[in-house]
């Protein structure tokens, strides 16, 4: 009668096998009890999807409003304004194209330290849309922007501050 659990067309899905699904939604399942990760995300078996290419979601965004994305969304831990303070986090005027984890005086994690070069906005991209998954083991604690809009017009804003602003992707 109950040949099959509950959630079984969610299962089958992802690895489109026959009889080979079943070995693999059974050790799934096991693993869920196992580990009591069962409250959270039903889904998280999904291969993440890639981000749309930097320079046509750049070629749409608006510092406007990605400044006051920022206000709301980063102002707690971080100062944008020339020279200004470390928070939480590093002051972040001229941040575009500035090499990682280099403003003078802030204690950044080994994680973002053993992550050189310059911030791109490729990089800034995909840090933005999640932190722990650009530098597993960061200090930011900030869960990511995932709409791609969103983050466009952040990284837009940011190009902003600075003398000379770096030329925007094509
Ligand atoms: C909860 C506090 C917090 C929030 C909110 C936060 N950050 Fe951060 N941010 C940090 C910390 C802490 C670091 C240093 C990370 C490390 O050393 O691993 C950091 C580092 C950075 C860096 C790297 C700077 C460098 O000098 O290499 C960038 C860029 C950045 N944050 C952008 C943002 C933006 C944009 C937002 C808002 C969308 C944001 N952060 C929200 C705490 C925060």
């Amino acid at each position: 009668m109950s040949r099959r659990p509950f959630g079984s067309t969610l299962t089958s899905g992802g690895t489109g096998g026959g009889g080979i699904c079943n070995v693999s939604s059974a050790a799934a399942a096991q693993s869920g009890n196992g580990t009591g990760f069962s409250g959270g995300v039903p889904n998280d078996s999904a291969p993440p999807k890639p981000l749309p290419p930097i320079g046509p979601m750049m070629a749409k965004a608006d510092p406007a409003a990605g400044e006051a994305d920022v206000k709301k969304l980063c102002s707690v831990c971080h100062n944008f304004t020339e020279g200004g303070a470390a928070k939480i986090g590093p002051d972040l005027y001229g941040v575009v194209g500035r090499d990682r984890a280099s403003a003078a005086g802030f204690d950044y994690s080994s994680a973002l330290k053993s992550h050189p070069g310059k911030w791109t906005y490729e990089d800034l991209n995909n840090w933005l849309h999640s932190p722990k998954e650009f530098a597993p083991g960061t200090k930011m604690t900030f869960v990511g922007i995932d709409d791609d809009k969103e983050r466009a017009d952040v990284i837009d804003y940011l190009h902003t501050l600075a003398a000379t602003p770096e030329p925007l992707p094509k």
